[in-house]
């Protein structure tokens, strides 16, 4: 063949092959929250999409905290509807996923790979998408809160990092009458009635000693231990450390005040670093430390284990292909992508490692064992009613609308009746 002839005959079987190719396309919605950067989730579905040219990957953003994605799930799933093909759900949902069988169980799908495939995550994250057996997501990034704080201020005032609650209160009131400046606040955690709230409450009731229930899932908030959070935030709110309308406080909006310079401590998720590093108008750029939260004085540190799964919609139109980008998504490849453009905390202990992540993010290699030895918000397909009771209850303690003895009863009542 001549080559004139050849590239007649490839002039002519292009457009048939985009043809076909258009003809076969997939079109798949992935849902993410405001606040799992939207942005990044773009640049890893167009990476997709130049691998896979057969798929077509949308991206749905949902509101910017976690309990309002799930309310407006709550409504698109009870009805059924296909639109959404993949979403990002909180790792306190996989029970109440599998429940209300919103999500497509994957162990079919991944078939002999399965325990090896699962294998792969750091066990917390494995162990939270099995439930009853069944893999209900495939992990996509992993997450704790950890103490922030302006490196520059403490250096500044020749201060420490504080080890402890106590501690803590003392440098930031000492950093506050230094500075001077009206606009800065001491330390901020969610206040809002929102998901992050719930951590609120568990932080240091955990760091004191206590559980919310007993090993025979008994509740134990009638100990010492369950007071302990009211009197911290009350101790804080007293030295004037913790804002007054820290009852309005959102997480990102946390972010936003630190992000502006306004704040000196924030029990925050992994997220905000690479914002606070990178974005236009961030004021503390390489001002900023990391490390584990404070524990009680002569105790140990606690925190929340928190992080984002990829679940397949038992509804969508293109299961199979839906898990198969579901499986790149939950790969070392995209937890290495998310780490390096979003500080997200990876699920594979390998990428913790990586130099170009340790670069990225140093504090990493200090948050593994956080990661590890984090604790589970309660395991229940009624995690909705079970979030709902304490962060209304520590937000009204908050909002100084119920005492700690109210809000505790509330809870003791409430949560009797959902956690059975
Ligand atoms: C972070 C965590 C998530 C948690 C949420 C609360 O996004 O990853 O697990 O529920 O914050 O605000």
């Amino acid at each position: 063949m001549t080559l004139f002839r050849l590239a007649a005959a490839a002039a002519l079987a292009l457009p048939l092959l985009a043809s076909a190719a258009e003809a076969q396309q997939t079109t798949l919605r992935v849902f993410t929250g405001g606040q799992q950067r939207p942005d990044v989730m773009r640049k890893i579905l167009d990476l997709y999409q130049q691998r896979n040219p057969n798929v077509k990957a949308e991206v749905e953003v949902g509101g910017a905290t976690s309990d309002v994605q799930q309310q407006y799930l709550n409504t698109v799933l009870s009805a059924r509807d296909s639109v959404l093909d993949i979403i990002l759900i909180d790792v306190i949902r996989p029970a109440q996923w599998a429940a209300q069988q919103w999500a497509e169980p994957l162990d079919t799908y991944l078939g002999a790979e399965r325990n090896a495939v699962m294998a792969r995550y750091l066990p917390a994250y494995r162990d939270a998408n099995i439930i009853d057996g069944k893999v209900i997501a495939l992990p996509y990034f992993a997450d704790a809160q950890f103490l922030y704080f302006r490196k520059d201020l403490l250096e500044k005032h020749k201060l420490q990092p504080p080890k402890n609650w106590e501690e803590l209160i003392t440098t930031a009131q000492t950093v506050l009458k230094g500075e001077g400046n009206a606009n800065l606040r001491g330390f901020e955690t969610a206040g809002a009635p929102i998901e992050g709230t719930v951590c609120t409450f568990l932080v240091p009731m955990w760091g004191a000693g206590g559980n919310l229930t007993d090993g025979q899932g008994r509740l134990q908030l009638d100990a010492a231990a369950a007071k302990k959070p009211f009197e911290l935030w009350t101790q804080m709110k007293q030295a004037n450390v913790l804002p007054p309308n820290i009852a309005e406080v959102v997480t990102d909006r946390m972010r936003l005040n630190f992000q502006a310079g306004n704040l000196l401590f924030a029990m925050q998720w992994g997220y905000a670093w690479n914002r606070f590093q990178n974005d236009a108008d961030t004021q503390v750029k390489d001002k900023v430390a990391v490390v584990p939260l404070p524990s009680f004085a002569g105790g140990q540190p606690a925190t929340c284990i928190g992080g984002w799964q990829v679940a397949v919609s038992a509804f969508g139109k293109n299961k199979a292909e839906a898990v198969k980008l579901a499986r790149f998504l939950s790969s070392p490849e995209v937890s290495k992508m998310q780490a390096i453009l979003a500080s997200h905390l990876p699920v594979f202990a390998e990428v913790y490692d990586d130099a170009e992540v340790l670069q990225a993010n140093p504090w990493f290699a200090q948050a593994r064992p956080v990661v590890l030895t984090a604790r589970s918000r309660p395991i229940s397909p009624r995690y909705n009613e079970v979030s709902d009771i304490i962060r209304s209850n520590m937000n009204a303690f908050l909002a100084g609308t119920r005492t700690s003895d109210q809000a505790l009863s509330d809870m003791n009542q409430r949560l009797a009746r959902v956690m059975r």
